[in-house]
């Protein structure tokens, strides 16, 4: 990491308690299985390998604690804890912020397992570089032309005879679509969850409600990757790149060892 400062000064909390229900795999999303491990796993990896944080704490789905704590045992080099989670994510969120004691939060979706170390580190140390800003997002710029509709979807998300009618056609060059991780000064994000209950409730993400608190909230573009896993489809694709990379990873691996076993004399340290 560039800043010294930045090493070890974030928690990282995961939504984790959400039941996955537009999956449709009979459970938890976080315990589903994604190449090979659950997929809270692949984000508590990523935390794990960054040098900003120091710890996590996971909201877990009611009653179903202990399969969290099982997928946490794992992973080596952070220290796990796990809550209860709430009805709403930003229930979840406000009960896994109450434990934590270090000045910067990174807030995180399990659904979101493509998240990677350099992604929080750079969030936190942008955090870190701007003193008027109370979060730092991840977000990516949209690529699909926008359309804003007449009506509003109805819940069950079924499309009208012959189609919904168009209002506008939006402007893109101002649109980024929010992802996770997002890092928070812990107080801000505090004093954020404090507001009307109905509005907490309804938040999908942690960030509006920070913006609404009167926080500035900056945006950093995410890998393309950083995708968020939804439906059966998001699955296939996240399950693709994972492999993708253990496989890059153990070609790295490979190559390391071969240049270790050919590297002349002197250059391991050992000799010098
Ligand atoms: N989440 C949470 N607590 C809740 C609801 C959601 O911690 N009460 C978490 C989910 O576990 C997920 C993240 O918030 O990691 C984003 O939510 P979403 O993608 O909507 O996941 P689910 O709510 O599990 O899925 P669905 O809406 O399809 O049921
Ligand atoms: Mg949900």
């Amino acid at each position: 990491m560039r800043r010294s400062d930045a090493a070890r000064a974030a928690t990282a909390i995961v939504a984790a308690a959400g039941s996955g229900e537009r999956l449709g795999a009979g459970g938890p999303k976080a315990l589903v299985e994604l190449a090979g491990r659950p997929m809270l796993s692949w984000s508590l990896e990523a935390f794990a390998g960054s040098a900003a944080v120091s710890a996590c704490v996971v909201a877990a789905p009611p009653a179903r604690e202990s399969e969290i704590q099982d997928a946490a045992a794992g992973i080596q080099g952070l220290e796990v804890s796990v809550v209860t989670g709430g009805r709403f994510r930003s229930e979840s969120v406000a009960r896994a912020l109450e434990p934590v004691e270090t000045p910067i939060v990174a807030v995180h979706d399990a659904a979101r397992p493509l998240v990677s170390p350099p992604l929080v580190d750079s969030l936190v140390e942008v955090l870190l570089d701007r003193p008027d800003a109370a979060g730092v997002i991840a977000a990516s710029p949209l690529t699909d032309t926008i359309k804003r509709a007449r009506e509003p979807r109805p819940a069950g998300g079924e499309m009208p005879r012959g189609g919904r009618i168009v209002a506008k056609t939006l402007s893109r060059e101002l649109l980024w679509a929010a992802q996770t991780p997002q890092v928070f000064r812990a107080d801000a994000l505090r004093e954020a969850l404090f507001a009307e209950p109905h509005e907490v409730a309804a938040a999908s993400d942690d960030a509006m409600l920070v913006e609404k608190a009167g926080g500035k909230v900056l945006m950093l573009e995410a890998p393309a990757e950083n995708l968020k896993v939804t439906t059966g489809l998001d699955l296939r694709m996240a399950e693709a790149l994972l492999r993708e990379r253990a496989a890059a990873a153990a070609r790295g691996r490979e190559a390391n060892l071969g240049g270790a076993a050919s590297a002349p004399p002197g250059r391991d340290g050992s000799e010098c």
